[in-house]
């Protein structure tokens, strides 16, 4: 078991976590933050992309002590004032509503 802190949107998140524990299961499972998805096995749908200190990866290849003291957005953090980003709002005019594993 590992502490980390990873500043997630805007705010330090600290956390005990298993050293195999994925930032993917980090950001879903220990934060709740379930825009974030898990769509394949293999590393290549791209379901949970995030941006780790401004570099858009795949989360569920990084695992989490990796990210240990880095900055995390997701998808919930691009909101701004209560008004959605631009990638938010061209999802709901265009209907990206449900599970978005064929987005990427
Ligand atoms: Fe498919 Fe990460 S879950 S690339």
């Amino acid at each position: 078991m590992s502490r980390i802190t990873i500043t997630v949107n805007g705010a330090p998140e600290t956390r005990e976590v298993e050293d195999r524990t994925l930032l993917v299961q980090f950001i879903r499972e220990h934060l709740g933050l379930t825009g974030t998805h898990v769509g394949c096995d293999t590393s290549q749908c791209g379901a949970c992309t995030i941006h780790l200190d401004g570099e858009a990866v795949k989360s569920c290849t990084v695992l989490a002590v990796a990210a240990d003291g880095s900055k995390v957005t997701t998808i919930e953090g691009l909101a701004e004032g209560g008004k959605l980003h631009d990638v938010q709002q061209a999802f709901r005019e265009h209907h990206g509503l449900q599970c978005g594993y064929c987005t990427p």
